[in-house]
């Protein structure tokens, strides 16, 4: 079983689940996480539920003698159409996603028994109506207008930032239609998209509250590895936990927190996650995807009784 010592494992398509792991690194400064970013195999966004948990348990699988103590999908995409087939492949590990998280936020974040919420995600995501079912789980009557903004992954992993304007120019035509409905706050419903947040922030004005699931991610790991006595900072008790999450700067970090894996050995990689995390990361692992399958029929042979 895995205990205190073993690390977290974050799950994404490329660059975006960065945007999570910086809200649990400075949640929970004293673990270990270990990122995977499916980069050969990005945008999940545009594929089925089949691929993307045929993915997602690939990777999992890989990761599986690491003995990670929690497994966060940091993709709303692969949360909303791979969750619950990866929690019944894998009973025995603690995962979560960041849809649900991220539906807490935005309910906490809008006022009233009707409030009208935008959400802005990926094809598959809006097409799976996880942000709908989620929020209107919490808030029956809130209206919830989605809007698909499939170019917006593509361009961040190119790494185009708020100053292009072509990033303007496509945050202005996808953002429009949503405005138009008066929604008090917009849901960030993928994880690459808080990397824009500053320049959304800008164009959608003061009057909208801008949500994404990391924080709320980050602190329901915090308080599901402290239920189970597994945090690795031995003195953090209850009260502490509960208490909000200080914020170190990450160059304070008190180890070499992070490891990454990537399924194509994308230069750019270190070089964005760097720049995002405000840390030098180091070169990531690769792993072909090739790998990824022949591990998972290697997995599937020896658990054969033949
Ligand atoms: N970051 C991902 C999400 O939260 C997926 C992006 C993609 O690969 O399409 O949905």
């Amino acid at each position: 079983m895995a205990g205190s010592d073993a690390p977290i494992v974050v799950l994404d398509s490329g660059l975006g689940g960065l945007t999570v792991v910086q809200s649990i690194h400075r949640a929970l400064p004293y673990e270990q996480i270990v990122y995977f970013g499916d980069t050969a195999r990005l945008p999940y966004g545009s594929k089925t539920a089949k691929v993307v948990t045929q993915f997602v348990r690939q990777i999992i699988e890989y990761l599986l003698p690491l003995a990670p103590k929690h497994v966060v999908i940091a993709c709303n995409t692969a949360s909303a159409l791979a969750l619950p087939a990866v929690r019944e492949l894998f009973p025995e590990l603690e995962i979560t996603g960041v849809v649900e998280p991220g539906a807490k936020a935005a309910i906490t974040a809008a006022p009233g028994a009707a409030p009208v919420i935008g959400v802005i995600a990926t094809e598959a995501t809006v097409r799976s109506r996880a942000y709908v079912l989620a929020i209107q789980r919490h808030r029956p009557s809130a209206k919830v207008i989605c809007r698909a903004t499939p170019l917006l992954v593509p361009i961040i992993e190119e790494g185009r930032t708020a100053a292009d304007p072509l990033v303007r120019m496509c945050l202005e035509q996808y953002l429009r239609p949503v405005l138009d409905q008066r929604p008090c706050a917009l849901v960030l419903g993928c994880t690459h998209y808080p990397i824009l947040r500053d320049l959304i922030s800008q164009i959608v004005g003061d009057q909208v509250a801008v949500i994404d699931s990391a924080d709320q991610s980050a602190q329901d790991v915090r308080l599901r590895l402290g239920s189970a006595g597994k945090l690795r900072h031995a003195e953090m008790d209850l009260a502490e936990m509960l208490r909000p999450a200080a914020l170190p700067p990450l160059e304070l970090s008190p180890h070499p927190w992070l490891r990454c894996y990537v399924t194509d050995d994308s230069p750019r990689f270190a070089t964005l996650a760097s720049r995002f995390l405000g840390i030098a990361v180091r070169q990531p692992e690769v792993v072909l995807p090739d790998l990824l399958y022949a591990n998972m029929n290697i997995a599937a042979a020896s658990a054969s009784p033949f």
